[in-house]
């Protein structure tokens, strides 16, 4: 069954590097009406940092492209995050999944996407090489 939407924020915002912190600022204030715990906020918040920072690295590497980011609050104190970018895509999604592969070099640990996975609980990547990437990430919040 589709879970019902309670609240939705859509922003849109240049790929630099300052929007890393404003991103994951904005996805914090947004998480706040579900009363997170300070662990639940800080998961929150490094991921969607971890997602944001790929798109300004990964997909605009030599260009300042658009990211769209769409919080959404689900019934049942779900919180679904998308991070959505229009750049180089990823040939092998399987492959740059694996926790330590990278494309970035020495600069880069290649543990991005396993952070958001574990840090959330739930997340999808969807890609088409040099059309974009699409990023969605899910977690339930609260203590029962
Ligand atoms: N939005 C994106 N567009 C294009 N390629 C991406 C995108 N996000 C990730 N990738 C590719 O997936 C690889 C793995 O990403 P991941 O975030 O796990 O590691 P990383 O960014 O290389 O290193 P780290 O996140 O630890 O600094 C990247 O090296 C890059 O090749
Ligand atoms: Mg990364």
């Amino acid at each position: 069954m589709k879970k019902k939407i309670l609240n939705t924020l859509k922003l849109s915002f240049p790929s630099r590097s300052a929007n890393e912190a404003l991103a994951r600022s904005i996805a914090a204030a947004f998480v706040s009406q579900l009363d997170p715990t300070m662990e639940e906020l800080c998961d929150v918040k490094t991921a969607v940092s971890e997602a944001v920072t790929n798109a300004v690295v990964h997909a605009y590497p030599d260009r300042v492209g658009t990211i769209e980011m769409t919080l959404r609050l689900l019934e049942g104190g779900e919180i679904d995050i998308s991070v959505r970018d229009k750049g180089r895509g990823i040939e092998n999604i399987d492959l740059a999944r694996t926790p330590t592969y990278t494309t970035g070099g020495a600069d880069r640990s290649g543990m991005g996407f396993t952070i958001m996975e574990s840090f959330m609980g739930y997340l999808r990547v969807l890609s088409t090489p040099g059309r974009g990437t699409s990023v969605r990430m899910r977690k339930k919040l609260g203590h029962e």
